[in-house]
Formats: structure tokens, C-alpha cells, sequence
């Protein structure tokens, strides 16, 4: 059940040619499959060929167009094996029924909205018919879909359109061909009532691409964003890789059923609605910076992992880790930089820490597993992205780029591992980096111990670092020098000489490794780094720093049972930033917002979510109280009656705005009130509406109520917006929240097969702290009886949402047998997918 990296054998067969057949039914869906087989190069002489199935039934197989008989292939609940295949090349047709209408799962053949699509990565090929689902086995593939004109008037599949036609009994056909080799995640098929917005790219070579994004008609508006993104993302690419679209035609297609984010299948992407639909009416500024990165996400992959590939889903990051870091670039260089990252690092710290600190901690490139979706997670994606970019710290932007062309050039069709890339950069380079290898293997955020010291007499500076395993740290010693320190023993002392008076240094600028920095800097040089420092970015950590040392101290006051005072000079630093005209708006906006209530729990001995809330609490009120009239102008001068504009400065203005009218919010006064409504009724777009909404429903009472009503009457007829109002609700802080969400599950408007609205009310639910670590167990007792019941119908969304129990050892003796309770009670169920198993199980084992 569970399988090891270690454990990996090249695939006995090769598969050169797939052509697929699908007759897309009502009651079900015939799928025939012919393939051209040969022997691997490793593979022995007539070892049985075993092929990958699931859920499937199978009506015939043969093999150089003769029947099989029953003894000379057997077939069990996840595999169909030949005994004896012939010797050398030949054909095997096999033809499977199966129920993409009763497919709750979201993976393999499906049907969202009544249109059919697909979702293979990583293991969902194998429900549509037996194959060697594995991603070194990569094919040319054709696929002829059949169905009913009047239903489904649009098939679409991978590559080019080669034929198509009317059938007899109103049905039609079509038949595409995809001229490159792939493996089978990333075969797509689309079948339904669509409507496209179309448009056109010319390459930097000439090609003309047509660009389409398929959607039902009446959202084809909510098209324009994303197409602007697509096309930003293919100009891109080309100016910074030299990387060029490589067929003539691209689709981009919109169910609002789908596991994930979006998939980046040939040619052929498939993205949940949310990623794509998008105006000002009806998204925020963040929904719109997400389908810039997404788009750009899927589409960078054509080359970071459809041209070159995975040689087995162990190496996972080396597409994803590179891909997501792609696709960071792609915003930064299209938005602000210093924000981009900052958003980033705090997404890693929010997220990833965690996990790389509780029981599902994994290396970027995982050991083992039982259920690779599991895998698809913040360390693989995220932490991965930021192995990447130390390579890009290390030998700069043309070195890095240098070992791009490298990779390419040695790997283009094939499927590989990490380090395959890393060989690429080393050579690309002249480079090597024997120890670098340890990031892949070695879970865990590795702590860096900083001490400096000045020495007056003979005008040297060191900095020494300890207890780390191999970082990379930038660091810079004068405010115009800034170098690059590698970091690989586990103790290193850099000395800089003729250093005219002691200085305050810069440690880890653009946070370049990965790691927990704990540095000897004093609380005034912290501040003197908040308010100086060159490094934006670091200019943002050591307000973070300072935060974070704040509320822990408060924390233990507070455990204490002692009055809680904020130090003055925090007040201070604050409103320096805040006056301060020459600061991006939205820079503003991020150095003034504290850091989250997990961050603070994760840095306690034994979290405790009542504390930090209260604590976190008490500084927001006590920081709007002292800073009220630069907050209030700060929201009077950021008004703008301007039509909605998708740009760094309108969004930082709406971001800076947003931000301070939700820290008045939390005074509850009549005028803030009064102010919060003004700002609610006015809002001619998304993001501020939104935020004017957070802060009317951050207390509790009428005007909570009414607010959320008038919102809900407003936009009940779409969907996406009303997904917005149940994570409002879900992740609202209120005391005795729980009897809130748990209404909402049968609200008429939610629905537990559709997973942006689980993520939405239920992952929203797991994102308060409070409400679902309370006390009496009341939070823990609804996710459990969630979790079963959704596990019937979607394991791999079940299996996202029983993660929030995963870090149960933390808090206190009460909570954990709460919490542990109901995984015993989880892992005992009958029937449980392997999915939820392995999560669940992995929590209460470690
Ligand atoms: N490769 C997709 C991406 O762009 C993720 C799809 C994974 N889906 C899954 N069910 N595991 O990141
Ligand atoms: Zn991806």
C-alpha cells in the first residue's frame, strides 16, 4: 500500500501510440483503447503486463486483434494483467464501461454542471481504462469522442482538431490528435454546452495561436481577465525563458466542480470557475491576482512539466517547486515585487512551517506515500518553489537562466528527476553545490543562529552562523553592499573588515533560504531596520519580527492573568509607516497588519488559541484606538470614485484603505460603524464591498445580521460570490461560531459536492482558532462528522479537510483527547478511502 521512492523500477512496457475511442452516454460512457506496445529497455522478455484500473468494467481485451481468454490475463480491484504478452511490438485494444455520472470523486471521466471533463493527475487515468498510469510512460495519443449534438454541441480533447462530423441519431464526433508524446495525467476530454471567448497570440517566431476560453455563455463577460492574463503569461515566458507555445491552438475550460486549482492537461486546461471568472461587481482584487498567477501557473507548465516531465510523482516538485516559482516571477515582474514577496513568504510561513513542523512533514521530494493527492501539498509547491529560487540567488539571473537552456536542451520529451535539474544548473554553471542535494531530502524548517560582533579596534564585523544545515543567506554589511553568503557547514564565521563603526545588518534580504532566522539584533535595531532598512522586504520582516516577539510576551501576560499594555514605541514604528508618503500603499498596508494567530501559536510550547486571540485582539483594538485619525484619514484619502482598475497602484490604494477600515471596525463605535456602512453602500466593486462587509460582521449583533442578509439577497444567483459569504461566516471569530456553520450545511444554497464550497465553509470553519479548537470540543466534533460523511463522496477533498486535525499534539491535555477522539473515531470507519487513512492515520501514529 505504501509505495517508496527507492522502490523505483523503469515500466516494463513502453506504450508508442494510444488512439482512444469514447461514446459518451447518458447511463454510461464505452471507452476502446488501442495502444502499440513494446518492450521496455529494461524490461525481460515476456514479463506480464500489468496495467493500472479502477472503478471500471471491463467488456473486452485483445491482443493483435484476438480475443483474450479468461486464463490468459487476470483482472482484480486495481490492476489487469497479461500473463504472457507476444514477444517485440504489438496492439492491444481494450474496451471499458463506465458511470461518469455517478463519479462524485472528481477524478478520471465526470460530469460537473451536466458537461463531461476530466481530471487525471496524478492517478485518475486508470478510471477511464487500464494503462500503465505512471508518468514515465509517454505516448502520442488521438481521441474520437461521440456523443449527442444537442448536449454536448462542444467535444474537446488535446492537440489538433483533425476531423469531425455528423453521426447517425443526432449524434456528432470529433477527433483530435496530439502531435507531442505525453504521459497520461495529462490527457484531457471536454464535452458539453459551452460557449468561447476567443482571441490570438502571435509567437515570437510567427505562429499564430488561437486562444479560447470555453465557459457556459452567460459567464463569457468574466472572461476578459483571464484572457489578458493568458496572453500577458505566452509574452512572458518568451522575454524571460525564451520559452514559446508549440502548438496552434490553446483551450482553457470552466467547471466550478474540480478538486483543485486548475490543471495544466496539453493544450487543453481545465480550471475551477473561480480561478477564471472574475469582474469587478463580483471579485476582489485578490481573486484577481490569483487568476493572473494561475493562468500563468498552468500555462508555464506546457514547458515546466508537459515538455519536460516527471520520471515518477516522488519527483512532483521538480515541476511544481519550479512551475509555482514561474509563475511568482511572472506576478512580480507584472505587479510589485517587495508585495508579491512578502504575500509569498507569509504563505509559506502560514502553511508550510506547519506542516514541516507536525506529523506530515515531508522533504520536497516525499520517501514515500500511499495516496500521492496527498502530496500535492505547500511543501512540495511552495517550499519547493523556494529551492528554486535559491538557485537563482546563487548564480544570479542569467546563471539561472543558463541552466533553463541546459535543462532543456538535454531533456526536452523526456521524464525526469531533481536531479536532472539540478545537474543542469550546476553545469549551466561551472557549479557544484554536493551539500544543495540535502533540501530534497530532508524535511523539517531548519533553524539559522546568528551572532555578530564588532570589534572596534581592528574595524571587523563577523557574523556567525550556527546549528543550521546548509543555507544560503544573502546578507549585506553597508546599506549600498549586498552579498551572497553561502552557508554550508554547520558552523561558519564571515569576517568583514574595515567597517568604520558597528552596523546593523540585513540578514537573509528577499528572505533567500527557507528557514527560521534567529538572530541576535536588538529591539532597536530592529527599529531601526523597519524604519531603514534598503531591503523593503526585510524593511516588512523586522515589523514582523518585532510583532511577533510583542504578542508572545503579551501571551504569557495574559496567561498570567496580568493588564496588558502595548509598548509604546511598537505604536510608534506603526504610525511612522503609516504617515509615511514615500511607501508603497500596499506595502503600508501589509507592515501594519499583525502576524497570524497560527504563526504565534506555532512559536508557544503548548498553543493556545484563546490566548493569542485575545492577545491578537487587544493590539488590533489598542493600535485603532491610539492610531484613529491616521486611520480614518488614511480611509478618506484612499477613496476613489475611478472605474475598477486591474493595477499595482489601484490595488494597493484599495488594499491600504480596506486594511485600516477593518482595524476601526474592531472599536465597535457608533462612528466606525456608521462609517463601515457608508463604505458597504457606496462600493461600486468586489474588494471593497467585501472588506466593507468583514468590517461590519466583526461583531456580533444586528448590524452583523442585516449586513450578511442584504449581502446574500444581493448576489444569491451567483455562485461564486455566495461561496465568498459562506468563508466570511465560516472564518468569522465570533464566539460560538460552530452553531453558525453548522446552519449553513443545509442552507439551500450549499452544497457538499461542489469543493470551493466545502473549502469555503468547512476549511473556513478550520481557519478560526478559536471556534475550532474550542474548549468543549464542539469544533472538533463537526469536523469529524464532516470529514466521514464527505469522504463518501470525495476522498481527496475529505482528505483536506481532516489535515486541520493533524497538528492536534499541540495544545493542551483537554484539547488533544478531544481532538484525538475523533480521528480514533475517523480511522476506524468502515470503508474509509486510503485518502483520508493515510492523513488521519499519520496524525495519531507520530
Ligand atoms: N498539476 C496541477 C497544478 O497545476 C494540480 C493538479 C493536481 N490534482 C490532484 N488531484 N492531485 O498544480
Ligand atoms: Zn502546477
Amino acid at each position: 500500500k505504501e509505495i517508496f521512492l527507492k522502490d523505483y523500477r523503469k515500466p516494463d512496457y513502453l506504450f508508442d501510440k494510444v488512439d482512444l475511442q469514447f461514446q459518451l452516454g447518458e447511463e454510461k460512457t464505452i471507452v476502446t483503447t488501442k495502444i502499440v506496445v513494446s518492450p521496455g529497455v529494461e524490461g525481460s522478455i515476456s514479463a506480464p503486463l500489468v496495467l493500472h484500473g479502477c472503478d471500471l468494467k471491463l467488456l473486452s481485451i485483445k491482443v493483435n486483434g484476438t480475443e483474450l481468454k479468461g486464463e490468459e490475463y487476470t483482472v482484480d480491484s486495481r490492476h489487469l494483467t497479461v500473463s504472457t504478452p507476444p514477444a517485440g511490438v504489438f496492439n492491444l485494444e481494450i474496451v471499458t464501461e463506465i458511470y461518469p455520472q455517478l463519479n462524485t470523486s472528481l477524478e478520471g471521466l465526470y460530469k460537473s454542471t451536466g458537461n463531461f471533463c476530466t481530471q487525471c493527475e496524478a492517478e485518475g487515468f486508470r478510471k477511464i481504462t487500464y494503462f500503465q498510469d505512471r508518468p514515465d510512460v509517454m505516448a502520442k495519443y488521438t481521441c474520437r469522442i461521440e456523443a449527442d449534438k444537442t448536449l454536448y454541441p462542444v467535444l474537446l480533447s488535446n492537440g489538433n482538431l483533425i476531423e469531425q462530423g455528423d453521426l447517425e441519431d443526432g449524434k456528432h464526433f470529433a477527433l483530435w490528435e496530439d502531435p507531442f508524446k505525453k504521459p497520461s495525467y495529462l490527457f484531457a476530454l471536454v464535452a458539453g454546452q459551452l460557449g468561447c471567448r476567443e482571441d490570438s497570440f502571435v509567437t515570437c517566431s510567427g505562429r499564430n495561436v488561437t486562444l479560447r476560453i470555453w465557459t457556459p455563455a452567460q459567464d463569457l463577460p468574466k472572461t476578459a481577465h483571464a484572457m489578458y492574463s493568458l496572453k500577458a503569461a505566452m509574452q512572458w515566458d518568451e522575454e524571460v525563458f525564451g520559452l514559446e507555445y508549440d502548438l496552434d491552438l490553446f483551450n482553457i475550460v470552466v467547471v466550478p466542480d474540480f478538486n483543485m486549482g486548475a490543471m495544466e492537461n496539453k493544450s487543453l486546461n481545465i480550471f475551477q470557475s473561480r480561478l477564471v471568472l472574475a469582474s469587478p461587481e463580483t471579485a476582489t482584487d485578490g481573486d484577481y491576482a490569483a487568476i493572473l498567477g494561475v493562468v500563468g501557473h498552468e500555462y508555464f507548465h506546457n514547458w515546466t512539466g508537459n515538455r519536460v516531465t516527471c520520471r515518477d510523482w516522488f519527483q512532483l516538485t521538480l515541476k511544481e517547486g519550479l512551475t509555482v516559482f514561474r509563475d511568482q516571477e511572472f506576478s512580480s515582474d507584472l505587479g510589485c515585487r517587495t508585495v508579491k514577496r512578502i504575500a509569498d513568504v507569509s504563505k509559506l510561513r502560514i502553511y508550510q512551517f506547519p506542516q514541516d513542523a507536525g506529523p506530515m512533514a515531508h522533504p520536497i521530494r516525499p520517501h514515500s506515500y500511499i495516496k500521492m493527492d496527498n502530496f500535492y501539498t505547500v511543501t512540495v509547491y511552495e517550499k519547493g518553489a523556494e529551492v528554486v529560487r535559491m538557485y537563482k540567488t546563487m548564480f544570479g539571473a542569467s546563471g539561472f537562466r543558463k541552466g533553463m537552456d541546459l535543462y532543456f536542451q538535454r531533456h526536452d520529451g523526456q521524464a525526469v528527476t531533481c536531479e536532472d535539474f539540478y545537474a543542469a544548473m550546476c553545469d549551466a554553471n561551472n557549479a557544484q553545490l554536493p551539500h544543495f542535494l540535502q533540501w530534497y531530502s530532508q524535511a523539517g524548517t531548519p533553524t539559522v543562529k546568528v551572532s555578530s560582533s564588532y570589534d572596534p579596534s581592528s574595524q571587523t564585523f563577523s557574523l556567525k552562523f550556527s546549528d543550521g544545515t546548509l543555507q544560503t543567506l544573502a546578507s549585506d554589511d553597508k546599506p549600498v553592499f549586498t552579498t551572497v553568503l553561502q552557508f554550508k557547514k554547520k558552523e561558519e564565521e564571515f569576517i568583514f573588515e574595515n567597517i568604520p563603526e558597528k552596523p546593523v545588518p540585513s540578514l537573509l534580504r528577499g528572505y533567500s533560504a527557507p528557514v527560521r532566522l534567529d538572530s541576535d539584533l536588538s529591539e532597536s535595531d530592529l527599529f531601526f531596520l523597519l524604519a531603514n532598512d534598503s531591503d523593503e522586504f526585510n524593511r516588512w520582516e523586522a515589523g514582523q519580527v518585532l510583532a511577533r516577539k510583542l504578542m508572545l510576551s503579551l501571551v504569557a501576560d495574559f496567561q498570567q492573568q496580568k493588564t496588558l499594555v502595548l509598548n509604546p514605541k511598537f505604536v510608534d514604528g506603526l504610525r511612522s509607516i503609516l504617515r509615511n508618503t514615500s511607501l508603497d500603499k500596499e506595502f503600508i498596508a501589509k507592515a501594519i497588519t499583525l502576524p497570524g494567530q497560527g504563526e504565534i501559536m506555532d512559536m508557544m510550547a503548548v498553543a493556545d488559541p484563546d490566548a493569542v486571540h485575545a492577545v491578537r485582539n487587544f493590539i488590533k483594538k489598542e493600535l485603532a484606538l491610539q492610531l484613529k485619525d491616521d486611520l480614518l484619514a488614511a480611509v478618506a484619502s484612499n477613496r476613489s470614485s475611478e472605474a475598477y482598475m486591474f493595477n499595482h497602484n489601484s490595488m494597493a490604494r484599495r488594499a491600504l484603505k480596506n486594511t485600516c477600515l477593518a482595524y476601526l471596525a474592531s472599536l465597535n463605535e457608533p462612528d466606525v460603524t456608521e462609517l463601515a456602512l457608508h463604505e458597504y453602500k457606496t462600493a461600486t466593486n468586489m474588494t471593497e464591498q467585501f472588506a466593507a462587509l468583514l468590517a461590519l460582521s466583526q461583531n456580533p449583533g444586528k448590524v452583523r445580521d442585516d449586513a450578511l442578509l442584504d449581502f446574500y439577497n444581493q448576489w444569491q444567483n451567483d455562485y461564486l460570490v455566495v461561496s465568498k459569504w459562506f468563508a466570511l461566516q465560516a472564518t468569522s471569530d465570533i464566539p460560538g461560531n460552530v452553531v453558525n456553520v453548522q446552519k449553513l450545511l443545509s442552507h439551500p444554497a450549499f452544497d457538499m459536492r461542489n469543493p470551493n464550497k466545502v473549502y469555503s465553509l468547512i476549511g473556513g470553519f478550520c481557519g478560526s482558532p478559536v471556534n475550532f479548537h474550542a474548549k468543549d470540543g464542539s469544533g472538533y466534533k463537526f469536523l469529524g462528522e464532516v470529514v466521514l460523511q464527505l469522504d463518501k463522496i470525495n476522498p481527496q477533498v475529505a482528505s483536506r479537510m481532516v489535515s486541520a486535525f493533524s497538528r492536534w499534539r499541540r495544545y493542551d491535555e483537554n484539547r488533544q483527547a478531544l481532538a484525538k477522539a475523533q480521528l480514533e473515531m475517523i480511522v476506524s470507519a468502515n470503508g474509509l478511502s486510503e485518502n483520508v487513512y493515510e492523513i488521519a492515520s499519520k496524525s495519531l501514529a507520530d
